[in-house]
């Protein structure tokens, strides 16, 4: 709920630490734009870099890794404009600065700045809360481990969050882990549909939700309004849609009774890393909620299609059953897929009439009932997600060599573990199935026991999982319904899921904070990746012909970029259909690079 007073968290906002994340996400927009070639970046002598623009020149630290991605050092970053020179901090500053002489528009500058300024925001108390070394991160559970990232590793605005006020981030992001319970609603019939698997039902999900006493309540709330469960379902809504959103947007329909608001649940919920899903603590084996934010964050406004929330219980029961049928997955990986059981949407009586309207106003009412990771875990077992694997503790270890060090083995060994639990099922499912799965930081989660990695657990399938446009018989009974829903694209695409998704947005991030802080030089690290790769390939040698599709072993291959997106092709445009990625000449492939150069880092 809004505070009346509004105090703000003063840890975030002393000079000292304010500059320090301010260098900080200087440093990583200097990174993230060189990598995406938004501008020209010149060696001026080892460990030294320019860039100019504009008759300025910007100089700095850095170390040059295999992506030809700079690690920048933060402190040192020097502006030189007319023989001046002039330490730099601010990256509002700089980008106000220098993308109007990159051709970004005025309008893109300004919101781009806007995003900026939350991020920092954002950065600032998680930098002001942080108190754990790496051992004490490595021993959280999941839950809490979503609440110790950083967010986007590679999109430069990646808390940008933009429709939240200051109130709503202390309440309502992963960062602050502030206790919410959700708002529940009965929505017509006529408006809303609800899609489970078999042998679930609304009322049995609410009640598995809420329990009976409050169901009861919330029976008797909707009888007060004329409804009952022939009339209505029941849904979960995220408090700050309802408050910024629903009563607006939708109050003809209050006032009509298509939707009744019933109260709040009695479970504590905390957000994961993508804001809007929600993972009850009170109960953490019962599922997770995924809810409608719409808020611009990172790419897109967080809203739920209708047609994908309604097709998450069918494509999960196909998954299932694949997984009960592929022996390598079930058997020798043990594969978690978090399933999204159920879906509903509510149709905006307008809004969906209007052909070409902004996709964020038809994704405003909707929800997905996702088991829990808690739910499938076995006694012992934890989950990390691969974004806490980015990230050290206060005493600067990384949370993987705390990990190494719990298991008893070198962080090599580890890592040797660790690519043969994480890359195998998802380039399976891809090469054997067709299916490309989005195993980013955020929709991945390793299950560790005593810190060893166990096996691999993926969520995130009706809105990020893509369908190869080429036959697969394994693929051949998916259900017209779905298939007619997901999207379909080509195999030279569809590798990026695990040359861009995996390698350049997990990996590369891992591989330079191992090298600085815990010795495991770059080559090292790739061959590793490699040999985990090269051990999978050898494991099934009939898929000889699908390893030539999906080919892991080119020189290079295109460098896809997100940034660009941001400030080039899509901006701030509030459009029909979501934006998609860019691309910008090549990157060396790291699993044979360091073969073919060994000099190369
Ligand atoms: N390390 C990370 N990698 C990718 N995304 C991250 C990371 N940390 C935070 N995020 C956030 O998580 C979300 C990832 O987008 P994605 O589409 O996978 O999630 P979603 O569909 O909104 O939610 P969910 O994954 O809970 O179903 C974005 O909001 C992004 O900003
Ligand atoms: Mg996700």
């Amino acid at each position: 709920m809004p505070m009346r007073h509004n105090p703000v968290f003063a840890g975030a906002f002393s000079r000292e630490l304010w500059q320090q994340v301010s260098r900080r996400l200087l440093g990583k927009i200097i990174e993230e734009f060189a990598y995406e070639r938004i501008f020209d970046v010149q060696k001026e002598k080892p460990s030294h870099y320019r860039i100019d623009i504009g008759g300025t020149a910007y100089r700095f630290k850095a170390k040059r890794y295999v992506f030809d991605n700079l690690s920048v050092d933060p402190d040192g970053i020097v502006m030189t404009k007319e023989g001046i020179d002039t330490p730099l901090h601010d990256p509002l500053a700089f980008c106000a600065e220098v993308l109007p002489e990159l051709g970004v528009k005025p309008m893109t500058i300004a919101h781009f700045i806007k995003e900026l300024g939350n991020t920092l925001v954002s950065d600032a108390h998680i930098a002001a809360r942080a108190t754990k070394t790496g051992a004490e991160l490595a021993g959280q559970d999941d839950i809490r481990l979503e609440g110790e990232t950083t967010g986007h590793p590679w999109v430069t605005v990646s808390k940008g969050r933009i429709g939240l006020g200051y109130s709503d981030y202390l309440a309502y992001t992963p960062e602050n882990q502030t206790p919410t319970e959700v708002l529940w609603l009965a929505v017509s019939k006529d408006r809303a549909s609800f899609i489970a698997e078999q042998d679930l039902t609304n009322e049995g999900l609410v009640r598995d939700a809420v329990g009976e006493a409050r169901l009861e309540a919330f029976r008797a709330t909707l009888a007060d309004h004329g409804g009952s469960a022939a009339t209505h379902h029941m849904m979960p809504v995220h408090p700050w849609q309802w408050d910024h959103m629903i009563v607006s947007h939708f109050a003809a329909d209050i006032a009509a009774g298509h939707i009744v608001l019933l109260g709040y649940g009695d479970d504590q919920y905390l957000p994961q890393q993508s804001v809007r899903t929600l993972s009850n603590i009170s109960h953490p084996e019962k599922s997770t909620l995924k809810l409608c934010m719409t808020i611009l964050n990172t790419a897109v406004y967080r809203g739920i299609p209708g047609k994908r929330a309604l097709t998450a219980a069918p494509l999960t029961t196909w998954l299932d059953e694949l997984l009960g049928r592929d022996r390598f997955l079930s058997g020798e990986c043990r594969l978690v897929l978090l399933g999204e059981r159920a879906g509903m949407h509510y149709v905006h009586p307008q809004f969906s009439t209007i052909d070409g309207a902004p996709y964020q106003l038809n994704e405003m009412l909707g929800c997905l009932w996702r088991d829990s990771l808690a739910g499938h875990l076995k006694p012992g077992e934890s989950g990390v997600p691969l974004a806490a694997l980015l990230h050290a503790g206060t005493d600067g270890k990384p949370v993987a060599q705390a990990l190494a060090e719990k298991a008893g083995i070198s962080v090599p060994e580890w890592l040797a573990l660790f690519f043969d639990i994480v890359i195998p099922p998802v380039f399976h499912l891809l090469a054997k199935h067709g299916l490309a799965f989005s195993a980013h930081g955020q929709n991945a989660t390793l299950i560790v026991k005593d810190g060893r990695p166990e096996r691999l657990a993926l969520r995130d399938f009706i809105d990020d999982v893509i369908l190869c446009d080429e036959e697969f018989p394994e693929s051949a009974s998916l259900p017209e319904e779905v298939r007619s829903v997901l999207l379909c694209l080509p195999a030279d695409f569809l590798i990026h899921f695990i040359q861009t998704t995996l390698f350049i947005c997990v990996f590369r991030y891992m591989s330079v904070l191992l090298d600085q802080r815990s010795g495991v030089s770059e080559s090292a690290f790739w061959a590793l990746a490699r040999e985990s790769v090269l051990r999978y390939q050898k494991r099934f040698p009939d898929m000889a012909s699908r390893f030539s599709t999906f080919d892991l072993f080119g020189d290079e291959y295109p460098r896809l970029c997100l940034n660009r997106v941001r400030l080039f092709t899509h901006g701030y445009a509030d459009d029909d259909e979501r934006p998609v990625p860019d691309f910008q000449g090549m990157v060396d492939n790291p699993l044979v690079a360091f073969e073919r150069h060994s000099d190369a880092a």
